[in-house]
């Protein structure tokens, strides 16, 4: 259980079997984020998006560690080995998102003690789930979701300028990160699926229940931001974090949503967006990623102090 301050501790969940590993191009990329003194609305010219952001970043805690859990569960079960490779892939870059998200989330809730209300309830809300189903549903939420996040990240990370802008570039950069190796590993909670229980309809089905269940839990913690979050009028939730992004690639989001959830579709195959690739080639030149991302006008930006 994570405890109530925030830690991660070491777990069943994020434990790496030891013996021989079946081969996965999923890399584990521990890219050391701090965020002392962060504050709640981290990119001043684009409230509405900070405060989306920050929902990410608590809710990626408790749905993370939930993946975690359930995929230690099919790592079992599952007895092809390309499909047990990318299952632990999947699994330590998970679990290390839901570690860098509790950095981020630590300092915020050392900023706004209230907030610690909003990091047990994304983290019960997944417990909850997680002891009321069965393995399938949980790998079908897994599924159903992950699906969802090729699109949605390669939106944002298109429009990173006007999304992120000149924001605070520990924060930018941390979700940058995590949004690339969800691109990366898009097709690992089907493939994951599919070597247990490969029905197609049933995790269609399972859509309407993520999305509720996904709502619910942003719709707490909006409630509890604006309740414990003393920064200025700006902390609020807006309607569409997304509305800085063209209408025409909002549409093409929709729709790419739409196609992610039938039955035949294979993240396989989506469009993939290039500065992610930029994104690995520096990770791999060894550069600092912990302020990779600084803005359209990085030279005219001044870095964030710790206070
Ligand atoms: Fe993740
Ligand atoms: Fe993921």
């Amino acid at each position: 259980m994570l405890d109530k301050a925030g830690a991660v501790p070491r777990a069943a969940w994020i434990e790496i079997p030891s013996g021989v590993w079946p081969v996965t191009d999923l890399k584990l990329r521990k890219i050391p984020f701090e965020f002392s003194g962060v504050k709640f609305i981290w990119n001043p010219e684009n409230p509405g998006f900070s405060f989306f952001m920050n929902q990410v970043s608590f809710w990626a805690i408790g749905l993370e560690r939930y993946f975690c859990r359930a995929v230690a569960d099919a790592e079992r079960l599952i007895t092809d080995p390309a499909a047990l490779a990318e299952a632990r892939g999947f699994r330590i870059q998970e679990a290390q998102h839901s570690l860098r998200h509790t950095h981020h989330v630590r300092a915020l809730i050392e900023r706004h003690p209230g907030l610690q209300q909003a990091l047990d309830a994304t983290i019960d809300c997944y417990d909850d789930i997680y002891d009321r189903h069965d393995l399938k549903f949980h790998l079908g939420y897994a599924a159903a979701l992950e699906a969802t996040f090729t699109p949605v990240f390669r939106t944002i990370i298109e429009h990173r300028d006007v999304l992120f802008g000149n924001g605070d570039p520990r924060v930018s950069s941390l979700f940058l990160w995590h949004f690339c190796e969800e691109i990366e590993h898009r097709s690992s909670a089907l493939i994951i699926f599919n070597a247990l229980y490969g029905d197609s309809f049933y995790r269609m089905r399972m859509f309407r229940h993520v999305r509720r269940h996904v709502m619910q839990n942003f719709e707490t913690m909006a409630a509890l931001f604006t309740a414990h979050v003393d920064e200025g009028p700006a902390v609020r939730p807006v309607r569409n974090p997304l509305a800085a992004v063209p209408l025409r690639d909002r549409l093409k989001l929709q729709a790419g949503l739409l196609a992610s959830q039938m039955p035949w579709h294979n993240p396989e195959h989506e469009r993939l967006p290039v500065w992610a690739d930029s994104w690995f080639d520096s990770y791999e030149r060894g550069e600092d990623m912990t302020r990779f991302y600084r803005g359209p006008d990085p030279a005219g930006q001044a870095l964030p102090t710790n206070a």
